[in-house]
């Protein structure tokens, strides 16, 4: 089978490498790719967004199955396009990923179906949401999100009433509605599901680590590190969660004409009142994915072919014994603004480790910095200790000017797993 992953981040090389390890995998080609995932399969020069051109690559590569990382190949409606040409596809058409892609609209899918998820209102413009708040004590309604796409700077969670009427202003000037929505507090978690558009299967529990500092302190990023399972998070809840969450919302989708196939991803929080649905994505999460799919103990290609055609079951997803652990090496300037063309050093031999890229490019003969996010290096051991210390041995091992990375990563996890 010939198979095209769409994508050029450590998501995508992570998705290349477990898929190239199918045996029912023949030719792999990655969409636009990065030196990383060159080492796989066959990059080919097309953005991830550019619908006409990978559906041209698609056809004359004779593709059996494309695999879709970003969300913004989503919205584009890449899925819809390959449809009408009669190309599977393991990622959701357009309107399958308004679930992501429309903040409002995912909200009051939530609340129809009765998912547990924060209070909130909705507004067409600023203006609406400053009018709203005249007669509402603003500590309630503290938490403003923008309703499209916005590369996770479309969220405040305001610690002032000042703050609060200012991110109303800066969102407003967007043009996009916008909701207010009661602040919630508690651990945070990464429940992916894989679906096949009736069914749900959930992966491992996994946590990214948002901020770009130690301690949660500094700006958003794109994600900082990732690790799973989580030792501090019970099975059982996890497990209930595949009928109160993820298959209401499938049965929603389903009816309302547009079943989705693919990542249903659930942002959740453990507040002491029980689960709330922060967000849905419509795909793999970078950097979950990273450290999710080396614990993935099964043919992915399968997994995805068996969510294309209907016939997913549970037990088609298995999982190694322990745990994995990846840190996001970043560029200088990162997440401002992200320093290119600094050379990378990268160890001899990676050991059991592994190392994803994402932001590189090669010059010349050497790898240098081409994004903010360069690479994820991921350990895989017997306990999350032992996983964090490896993925920080090998991250010690990766040379380049600049470089950030968190050293708190699993740290709550581990804070659990040593008691
Ligand atoms: N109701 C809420 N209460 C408290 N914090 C929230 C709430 N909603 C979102 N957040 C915080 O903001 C972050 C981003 O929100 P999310 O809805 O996941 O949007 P996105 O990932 O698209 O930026 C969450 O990870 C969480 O830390
Ligand atoms: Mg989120």
């Amino acid at each position: 089978m010939n198979v095209l992953v769409v994508g050029s981040g450590g998501r995508e090389h992570a998705l290349a490498w477990k898929l190239r390890q199918s045996p029912r995998t023949d030719k792999l080609l990655i969409a636009p790719g990065n030196p990383g995932t060159a080492t796989l399969g066959q990059n080919v020069a097309v953005a991830a967004d550019d619908v006409g051109g990978l559906v041209a690559v698609a056809q004359e590569a004779r593709v059996d199955l494309v695999v879709i990382g970003p969300e913004a190949a989503l919205e584009a409606g890449l899925a819809d396009a390959l449809a009408t040409v009669g190309i599977r596809c393991f990622g959701p058409t357009k309107a399958a990923a308004r679930i992501e892609s429309s903040k409002v609209w995912s909200k009051q899918l939530m609340q129809r179906v009765g998912i547990p998820t924060a209070r909130f209102r909705s507004f067409g413009d600023g203006a609406a949401a400053h009018a709203f708040l005249r007669s509402e004590p603003w500590e309630q309604w503290r938490v403003i999100k923008l309703d499209g796409l916005a590369a996770g700077k479309g969220v405040v969670v305001a610690q002032s009433a000042e703050e609060l009427h200012a991110a109303i202003d800066s969102f407003g000037s967007t043009g996009m509605p916008l909701i207010l929505e009661e602040p919630l507090s508690g651990e945070e978690l990464s429940l992916l599901a894989l679906c096949d558009g009736v069914k749900a299967v959930p992966l491992l529990p996994a946590q990214d680590h948002k901020r770009l500092l130690d301690g949660d302190q500094g700006p958003n990023t794109g994600g900082m590190g990732a690790y799973a399972p989580l030792p501090q998070v019970d099975e059982t809840l996890v497990g209930s969660l595949q009928g109160r969450i993820f298959e209401p919302v499938l049965r929603a989708l389903a009816a309302e004409g547009t079943p989705l196939v693919g990542v249903l991803y659930a942002g959740l929080m453990l507040t002491p009142t029980g689960v709330q649905v922060l967000e849905f994505n419509a795909r793999f999460g970078d950097p979950e994915t990273q450290a999710l799919l080396p614990l993935l103990d099964g043919d992915l290609l399968e997994i995805m072919l068996a969510c294309v055609e209907g016939r997913l079951q549970a037990d088609m997803v298995r999982w190694y014994a322990g745990a994995a652990l990846g840190v996001v090496l970043a560029a200088a300037g990162y997440p401002e603004a992200p320093r290119k063309g600094d050379r990378i050093d990268l160890p001899a031999a990676v050991g059991d480790g592994l190392i994803f890229q994402g932001g590189t490019a090669l010059a010349g003969e050497g790898l240098v910095t081409a994004g903010g996010r360069v690479l994820t290096v991921v350990g895989q051991a017997p306990t999350l200790a032992e996983a964090a210390e490896r993925a920080y041995a090998l991250a010690q091992q990766v040379a380049f000017a600049g470089k950030q990375m968190r050293s708190d990563i699993g740290q709550r996890g581990l804070t659990v797993e040593h008691h």
